[in-house]
């Protein structure tokens, strides 16, 4: 029995779980109402909110999980990148229970176990598992990333965004349409019902494969404030306030679809992932899986996988830990850099 525990701060939400192997015990997510009033998350509240839930949070991971602490195996924690305030509380978490219990402590990186929740498995469930090398479009609130992945740990970045990440562009649009934080979901179900062709927005034009959502967004927002300047009351309207969020998330996706199948076409690798918190969107998941008709194999996440947790965090710690690469109880967390 490997039973190894993960514990994810990184942003707004504290999650503790715990993996036998690669095989799912428990993970529990404690997410943060405190920010939704603010229309983004307030770093400070952030803090103090991981403070307070970082321990009830890991003792129901340890004990839907069914053990005890002394089972485990080793501690697997996000070192970066992310709010450094959020980190450093479950940085100092990890380091004070693995000293306590006397086992080795195992640094993460957000980015890569984004990628790496592809390998959780949970039981009773059939698991598509990617075959190296595979592309992963990994799209979140900080991040937007084409990565090509030759084994577990050799990830490279041939995309990214050069201004906003994706899911920024969902949680800006989604303000500029008054709903509050964070949008993404919420422009989702709108978007369920609305017409994704009633409004245009200019589209970046940005050489290679990276990406830019910048204009998108000044686009978004020029469109609605003229809207509203000839109908203060535009906004009101139902069917209007879901055309505009079924238009931006389109205008998004198919920005998000141009550059990965440019990806497949440039590297002839055909087993295509998405991770991060935006590959919980309906409309990217359905424009996905419409590539297995162009011979994609195609793999998507369970929606508890995609946005921040630790069952990620601790399945990219297994993989570590089958390779003896353990950290140091001086690591101190890094808030930038992928
Ligand atoms: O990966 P994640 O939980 O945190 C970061 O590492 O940033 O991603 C959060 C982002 C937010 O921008 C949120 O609005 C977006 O993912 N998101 C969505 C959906 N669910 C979450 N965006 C679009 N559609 C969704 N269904
Ligand atoms: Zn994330």
């Amino acid at each position: 029995m490997e039973y190894i525990l993960g514990i994810e701060s990184s942003c707004d939400d504290t999650s503790a779980a715990v993996l036998n192997g690669t095989l799912i015990m428990s993970n529990v997510i404690a997410n943060q109402s405190v920010h939704n009033s603010f229309g983004g998350v307030v770093p400070e509240l952030a803090s103090r909110a991981h403070q307070q839930n970082i321990i009830p949070v890991v003792e129901t991971a340890i004990k839907r999980a069914g053990i005890s602490k002394e089972q485990l195996k080793a501690i697997a924690f996000t070192r970066g990148p992310g709010l450094l305030g959020s980190l450093l509380v479950g940085t100092s978490f990890a380091k004070s229970f693995a000293y306590s219990l006397n086992i080795p402590l195992i640094e993460v990186n957000h980015m890569e176990a984004h990628v790496l929740a592809h390998f959780i498995t949970e039981e009773n469930k059939p698991a598509n598992i990617p075959e190296f090398p595979f592309l992963c479009l990994t799209v979140s609130g900080g991040h937007t990333q084409i990565v090509r992945i030759d084994s577990h740990f050799n990830m490279t970045i041939i995309g990214r965004t050069i201004d906003d990440a994706s899911g920024e562009a969902f949680d800006k649009a989604a303000k500029i349409l008054g709903l509050p934080y964070p949008g993404g979901p919420l422009v989702d179900k709108n978007a369920k019902l609305g017409n994704p062709n009633r409004f245009t927005f200019s589209k970046p034009n940005i050489p290679g494969l990276d990406y830019s959502f910048s204009g998108l967004k000044t686009s978004f927002l020029y469109t609605v404030r003229d809207l509203l300047k000839n109908d203060p009351h535009f906004l009101e309207n139902e069917e209007n306030m879901v055309d505009l969020c079924a238009s931006i998330q389109h205008a998004i996706i198919d920005t998000l679809m141009k550059k990965l199948i440019m990806a497949v076409k440039e590297t002839g690798i055909r087993n295509v992932a998405i991770a991060g918190g935006v590959s919980a969107n309906s409309g990217l998941r359905n424009a996905m899986l419409e590539q297995k008709n162009n011979g994609w194999n195609v793999f998507i996440p369970e929606f508890q996988f995609t946005t921040d947790n630790a069952a990620m965090i601790a399945v990219a710690g297994y993989f570590k830990y089958l390779k003896s690469d353990f950290a140091g109880l001086t690591v101190a967390p890094f808030s930038r850099g992928a």
